[in-house]
C-alpha cells in the first residue's frame, strides 16, 4: 500500500483525460496504421473501424469531460486527415480541429493538442517515412498548417512518445513486427531518434511564433529495473533510451510523463512477469508507483522543466481494481509534489475504451463505449475520478 498522507494538490493542478485520433475517432483511411491494419494478413488481432466514432460524436465526448467535472482535455489532431496529399492542405480539416478547440474553450476546458501521435499519412511512410532526412520538411508543413488555429490553446504536444516512435522504426525496419505483440522492443533507431529530435525542435519554433500555447512533448517513461547482476543489459535497454529524448526536452515548456508499469531485467533481458504478480489486461504488471517514480526520475534529468504526467492509467475489466490503481498512483504524485518535483498535472490514459494498436480488449476507459451504437456510459470510476480532482487528490 503507498502511503496516502501528503497533502492535496493545489487549485492550479491540471486534471484531465486523454486520448489520440487514430484510437477514437474512426476510419483513418488514409493513415500508415490503418493500412497496417488492413493488409492481408495483418498480425494485428482487430482493426479500428469505426472505433469510437468521436470524428463526429467529439461534442459529446467533451459533454463528458464537463460532465465529470475535468479541467482539461487532451486529444491530437490527425495530420493524414489535415494533409490528405503532399503539399495538400485541407481546410475543411483544420475547420473541423477547431471546431473542437472551440468546443473545449466554450465548456471551460483547457485542450491539450497533440499533433503527432504515432500515426503518419499513408503517403508519408511510403516516401520512407521517418526513416529519411528530406521527409522532416513535409512533418514542417504540416505543423505549420495546424499553428494557424492553434493560437489559444493551453498546451500543445508535438510529438507524444518519440523514443517509441525510433523504436517502431527500428522494428519495421527490422522486419520483426511480430514482435511488436509480444512486447519485444529492439533500441530505437538513432538516425531517427535524431530526426525526431530536430523534428520536435523545429516544429517548437514554429508554435512559439504562432502561439501563446506551453510547447513540450510526452515521453514512454519505460522503468526498466535490473535485478542484481543485470547491471549491464539495464545500460542496454534501461533509462538512456529515453532518457535522451528528456535530455533534449530541456527547453520545453513541460515535459509528458507517462508510465503505466515498470519492467524488470535479469542478465538475459526481460524477466516474465511471475504468476503471483497482478496483471492488466494488455499484459502488464499493476504497479502504480510507476508515474510517481517516472515523474521523480525525469524531474532529475530535466531540472527546472514543469511536468505534467500526460497518460497513466491501466486496462481492466474490474472498474474497482481502476480506482485502486488511481488512488495509489495520485498518492505517489502527491508525495512526489511535496517532495518538491514540479509536477503540474495528471491527465487519466483514457476517456474512452479505445483501440489500444490492434485491439480493442484492453479497456482503459473511464467511459465504455458500445462499438456498434457508439453509446457512450460513463464507469463508476469516471464520476469517482471526477471526484478525486475535485479533492486535490485525496481520496475520501
Ligand atoms: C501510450 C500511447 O501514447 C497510447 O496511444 C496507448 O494507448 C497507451 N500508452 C496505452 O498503451
Amino acid at each position: 500500500m503507498t502511503d496516502d498522507s501528503a497533502p492535496a494538490l493545489p487549485d492550479t493542478f491540471l486534471w484531465g483525460a486523454s486520448t489520440a485520433a487514430h484510437q477514437i475517432e474512426g476510419n483513418n483511411v488514409n493513415s500508415d496504421f490503418w493500412a497496417l491494419e488492413n493488409q492481408e494478413g495483418s498480425f494485428l488481432p482487430e482493426r479500428s473501424g469505426d472505433a469510437c466514432d468521436s470524428y463526429h460524436r467529439w461534442p459529446e465526448d467533451l459533454d463528458i469531460v464537463t460532465s465529470l467535472g475535468l479541467d482539461a482535455y487532451r486529444f491530437s489532431f490527425e495530420w493524414s486527415r489535415i494533409v490528405p496529399a503532399p503539399g495538400k492542405v485541407s481546410q475543411a480539416e483544420l475547420a473541423h480541429y477547431r471546431r473542437m478547440v472551440d468546443g473545449c474553450l466554450e465548456r471551460g476546458i483547457a485542450p491539450i493538442v497533440t499533433l503527432h501521435h504515432f500515426t503518419n499519412p499513408r503517403w508519408f511512410s511510403d516516401l520512407g517515412g521517418w526513416q529519411k532526412s528530406e521527409n522532416l520538411a513535409h512533418f514542417l508543413e504540416y505543423v505549420e498548417a495546424a499553428a494557424t488555429i492553434l493560437g489559444d490553446v493551453s498546451h500543445v504536444v508535438t510529438m507524444n512518445e518519440p523514443n517509441m516512435l525510433a523504436m517502431l522504426a527500428a522494428m519495421v525496419a527490422q522486419g520483426e513486427r511480430e514482435e511488436l505483440v509480444a512486447g519485444a522492443m529492439p533500441p530505437p533507431d538513432a538516425e531517427v531518434s535524431a530526426r525526431v529530435i530536430d523534428a520536435h525542435h523545429a516544429a517548437r519554433e514554429v508554435l512559439r511564433r504562432a502561439s501563446d500555447a506551453q510547447v513540450g512533448w510526452t515521453i514512454a517513461n519505460q522503468n526498466f529495473q535490473a535485478e542484481p547482476g543485470a547491471e549491464e543489459v539495464a545500460r542496454e535497454w534501461g533509462w538512456p533510451r529515453e532518457d535522451v529524448f528528456i535530455d533534449a526536452a530541456k527547453d520545453d515548456d513541460f515535459i509528458g510523463v507517462q508510465a503505466y508499469t515498470r519492467v524488470q531485467l535479469g542478465p538475459d533481458g526481460a524477466l516474465p512477469i511471475g504468476d503471483d504478480v497482478e496483471r492488466t489486461l494488455n499484459g502488464w504488471e499493476y504497479y502504480p508507483a510507476a508515474a510517481a517514480e517516472a515523474a521523480r526520475h525525469t524531474a532529475e534529468l530535466a531540472p527546472g522543466v514543469p511536468i505534467l504526467v500526460t497518460e497513466n492509467g491501466i486496462a481492466t475489466a474490474d472498474d474497482a481494481r481502476r480506482k485502486d490503481y488511481v488512488r495509489e498512483s495520485i498518492a505517489g504524485l502527491r508525495q512526489a509534489v511535496a517532495d518538491g518535483v514540479d509536477i503540474r498535472g495528471y491527465f487519466y490514459w483514457s476517456l474512452l475504451d479505445n483501440y489500444e494498436w490492434g485491439s480493442y480488449a484492453p479497456t482503459f476507459g473511464l467511459v465504455s463505449v458500445d462499438h456498434a451504437t457508439f453509446e457512450r456510459t460513463v464507469k463508476p470510476s469516471g464520476a469517482w475520478f471526477g471526484d478525486l480532482a475535485g479533492r486535490g487528490g485525496v481520496a475520501p
